[in-house]
């Protein structure tokens, strides 16, 4: 599964119509897609025809405290068979207070998703254009990030600013983020289009995609329509440009997935912790075939709900939703028992070996 977050923290660059429109020529090339709406003001739901007053829940209930028992698939309407959206709403914006100074806060979109392993093949995250807490989320969520830059004078203007930010996330986190460019909006008949494209292949090189998106009004009339470009019309220059951006996206998959398997396994182990409505527990294993996971929550009993989903890349989670409560547990690896190497505290078992333990309850949540 391949996680992108769609980001520049300045309005009107194209970051909506790329989001919506990659989405779609992605599921057109038959890849499940989820887009995640991250911004209030819900212009990708929009676009995709669902009107955020509309919608009972959305990407606010997911990442909120209040609505604790709100997960990923309580608000995800199938927009087609390949094509699935994650809506927001303007209460989104209310997320960014109600968090203020809790811990792990940059963690909800990152543990959400973790709902949900191998069920897509590309989740992207549409962000709202200011570097807050909702875009921590999607940087902290997604390994790679597409920046749409619009040909103007000051495309490259305060971007210093988002090179910052992604830094400091990956040093954080100790997890490197793929960043590429896009230039967007391009008219080709201007100078100062030309040039400042020229600006931005010495300033990005190779982090620039080849895939160049004209400017369209049947891109914009399409956004209106709430329809994606393929459903809209297929002979305009917006769904060339956003096809062949679809295939240079996947065309990237086997270097990617090469250099994320490359990761340290620190990076890649983050351990089993406590989320909204319980605990995803997580182990790294990248030569096990099956991992499972008892303890006192299922009777220390294997069964097809204990089996643990994997990334591909030897990384295995799962979340249970448990009651507040204290519990031992072990991880069940190609038939070996084993306690959780990620986890220090742990206890002796009266069958041999050790048990983890882990803490869940409202006052012990890491978020
Ligand atoms: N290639 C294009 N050709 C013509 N118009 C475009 C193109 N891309 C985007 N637009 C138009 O430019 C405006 C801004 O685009 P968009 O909403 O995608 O930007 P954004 O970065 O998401 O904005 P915000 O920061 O407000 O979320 C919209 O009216 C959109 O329809
Ligand atoms: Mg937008």
């Amino acid at each position: 599964m391949r996680t992108i977050s769609i980001v520049n923290h300045k309005g009107g660059c194209g970051k909506t119509v790329t989001a919506i429109n990659l989405s779609a020529c992605l599921a057109e090339r038959r890849k499940k897609v989820l887009l995640v709406d991250l911004d209030p003001q819900g212009h990708s739901s929009l676009g995709l025809n669902v009107k955020p007053e509309e919608t009972e829940k959305n990407m606010y209930h997911v990442l909120s405290e209040t609505h604790w028992d709100v997960a990923m698939k309580d608000v995800i309407i199938e927009v087609n068979k390949y094509l699935h959206l994650a809506p927001s709403g303007i209460i989104l914006s209310a997320v960014e207070q109600e968090l203020a100074g809790q811990p792990g806060r940059e963690d909800r979109l990152l543990n959400a998703l973790a709902e949900m392993p191998g069920k897509y093949h590309y989740i992207i995250v549409d962000c709202p254009p200011s570097l807050g807490l909702l875009t921590f989320n999607a940087l902290r969520a997604c390994r790679e990030v597409i920046v749409p830059l619009e040909t103007s004078f000051f495309a490259l203007h305060g971007l210093g600013k988002l090179s910052e930010t992604i830094k400091l996330m990956e040093d954080r986190f100790g997890q490197k983020k793929y960043v590429q460019a896009l230039t967007t909006i391009y008219d080709r008949r201007t100078r100062i289009a030309k040039e400042v494209f020229e600006e931005l292949r010495k300033h990005f090189g190779k982090q620039l995609f080849k895939t160049i998106v004209n400017i369209n009004v049947r891109l914009k009339e399409a956004t209106g329509f709430g329809q994606p470009i393929c459903q809209y019309d297929r002979h305009s220059s917006g769904y060339r440009d956003y096809t062949a951006l679809a295939k240079e996206v996947s065309s990237m998959t086997k270097a990617r997935a090469y250099r994320v398997r490359s990761q340290s396994a620190a990076a890649a182990s983050p351990g089993s912790q406590t989320v909204k409505n319980g605990v995803r527990f997580h182990i790294h294993a990248p030569k096990a075939k099956t991992v499972q996971i008892v303890g006192d929550f299922n009777n220390w009993k294997l069964s097809k709900g204990a089996t643990l989903d994997t990334d591909g890349q030897g990384s295995w989670s799962k979340v249970l939703h448990l009651k507040p409560g204290t519990y031992q547990y072990r991880f069940v690896v190609d038939g070996q028992w084993r306690d959780d190497p990620n986890n220090p505290n742990k206890v002796k078992s009266s069958f041999g070996g050790m048990n983890s333990i882990i803490e869940y309850g409202k006052q012990k949540e890491t978020q």
